[in-house]
């Protein structure tokens, strides 16, 4: 039988973006899917376009940053559908700008929904994957995860603990019939360029100046569904990233040279009101 059949899936963030798409992409693969978000309106959306293809799919107003409302909501979905397969842990924010014009609640946003977040959501399902012996935890980080891109060192933090926790977890987790997945997608076409704040940069430059072509969501969605289904540890996405992943792991010293250029460009560029 298909990996996804009858699984019942959370998918946090799930109203917008990779949520979304996968959320599409497991339903139609045979999976329940729970769209939880703090966009409740837009997660009932995806979730009615779902059911009107024949899908099976529900909405929840979740916000990750609030571990009683986490914890709550794994416990009414298990109470509902009798067990949790699944758990994507993929809502997130991003943020652009040097560290120097940061403000601390810059820092707070994205460490208690990127970070914060996903300690939450491993923190309520894992006690009840264990007990019911078996289940998948899938944490989304980026490929900001894996190298340190310039211009978002919030981000970076963020998806690199990310990743550290994922895999310290995937190791502890393999003896107790639980996996765990951590996704690093490259740079995909989501409203998530439009959402984030920009700190001393131009939003419409910002995109334009960005040196890697967007891949389509329904793509994301596809390689993260087959990349879960075999179990794979980590799940990097599109040809860009995995370049940049080599390229850190060949020579950071040349990677952090190229970045420091980039920087030196944006501010350059900034200086001339281009950027
Ligand atoms: P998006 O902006 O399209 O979707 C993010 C969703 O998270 C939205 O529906 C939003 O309402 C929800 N969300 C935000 N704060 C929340 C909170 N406190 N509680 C519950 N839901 C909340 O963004 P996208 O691109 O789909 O991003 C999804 C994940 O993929 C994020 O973790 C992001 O960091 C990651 N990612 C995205 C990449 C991209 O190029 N779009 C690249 C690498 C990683």
């Amino acid at each position: 039988m298909p990996i996804y059949t009858n699984k019942i899936v959370i998918i946090t963030g799930g109203a917008s973006g990779i949520g979304a798409a996968l959320g599409r992409e497991l339903a139609n693969r045979g999976a329940v899917v729970v769209l939880a978000d703090v966009a409740l309106a837009a997660a009932e959306a995806v979730a009615q376009s779902i059911r009107a293809s024949g899908g099976r799919a529900a909405a929840a107003a979740l916000d990750v940053t609030d571990y009683g409302a986490v914890a709550a909501l794994v416990q009414r979905v298990r109470d509902d559908y009798g067990r949790i397969d699944f758990l994507f842990n993929n809502a997130g924010i991003s943020l652009a700008g040097e560290m120097r014009y940061l403000e601390l609640r810059d820092w707070n946003r994205i460490l208690d929904i990127n970070l914060r977040g996903v300690i939450h959501g491993v923190q309520a399902a894992y006690p009840v994957m264990i007990a019911q012996g078996g289940g998948h935890i899938v944490n989304t980080a980026s490929i900001n995860g894996l190298t340190p891109l310039p211009l978002a060192g919030p981000y970076n933090a963020t998806k690199h603990a990310v990743v550290g926790l994922s895999a310290t977890l995937r190791a502890e987790a393999a003896g107790l019939g639980v996996r765990v997945s951590t996704v690093c997608p490259g740079f995909i076409d989501t409203p998530m360029k439009d959402n984030m704040k920009y700190v001393e940069l131009d939003k419409e430059a910002g995109q334009k100046a960005l040196p890697f072509r967007l891949h389509p969501v329904e793509y994301c969605a596809r390689v993260i569904a087959d990349g879960v289904a075999k179990n794979k540890g980590l799940i990097v996405i599109t040809p860009q990233a995995t370049l940049l992943w080599w390229l850190w792991r060949l020579s950071p010293s040349l990677f952090s040279w190229i970045t420091s250029l980039a920087a030196s460009q944006s501010r350059r560029l900034r200086a001339e009101g281009r950027l």
